[in-house]
């Protein structure tokens, strides 16, 4: 009988406002299935009411923030699911994480402070990545890094390909 490798599935959940978790979610994605082979799914967790998480053992988890707030529905998510046995792996979009700056206080408050405080489990890893600010359709600030986006889902296809 053909081995069924379920453990490799990953379930990449986002939620964005603006789109770029959204983009970064597949340049995440595009890396974990081209480079490593890996089944990935992609959730907007905006436009899903329930979701199991039974048949993943990899969830990496997206959210932006606005107003010094990481978005609800990703935090929420990682409140209300049982993640023991999974490896859990964490990533933001935002301005501050752009901006080398801020990147450190960022970390601290949205990843450390934040998301990592709703989680029973360690993150296997966790960043936080640039973003953009539209106000009525006109970019005022965008310090997106799509090459930063790409090499971290590198390293971490090592981490989930095992
Ligand atoms: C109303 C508003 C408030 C924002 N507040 C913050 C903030 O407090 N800190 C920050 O780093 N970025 C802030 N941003 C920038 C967002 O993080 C940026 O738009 C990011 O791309 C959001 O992720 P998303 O595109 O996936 O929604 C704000 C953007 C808007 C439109």
């Amino acid at each position: 009988m053909k081995k069924k490798h379920t453990n490799t599935r990953a379930l990449i959940a986002y939620v964005t406002k603006s789109g770029v978790t959204r983009e970064n979610a597949s340049v995440i994605a595009g890396v974990l299935r081209d480079k490593y082979g890996l089944k990935v799914d992609l959730v907007d967790l905006r436009k899903t009411s329930s979701l199991s998480l039974a048949k993943y053992k990899n969830v990496i988890v997206g959210s932006g923030v606005r107003m010094g707030k990481v978005y609800k529905g990703a935090w929420k998510f990682l409140e209300k699911n049982d993640f023991k046995g999974k490896k859990v792996v964490l990533f933001l979009s935002c301005l501050e994480a752009g901006e080398p700056d801020s990147y450190d206080h960022a970390i601290k408050k949205y990843i450390q402070n934040t998301l990592t405080k709703y989680l029973q489990v360690k993150p296997l890893a966790a960043e936080a990545f640039g973003g953009r600010m539209k106000i009525l359709g006109f970019t005022i600030k965008d310090n997106r890094n799509v090459e930063k986006v790409k090499a971290w889902a590198e390293e971490l296809g090592k981490k989930l390909g095992k």
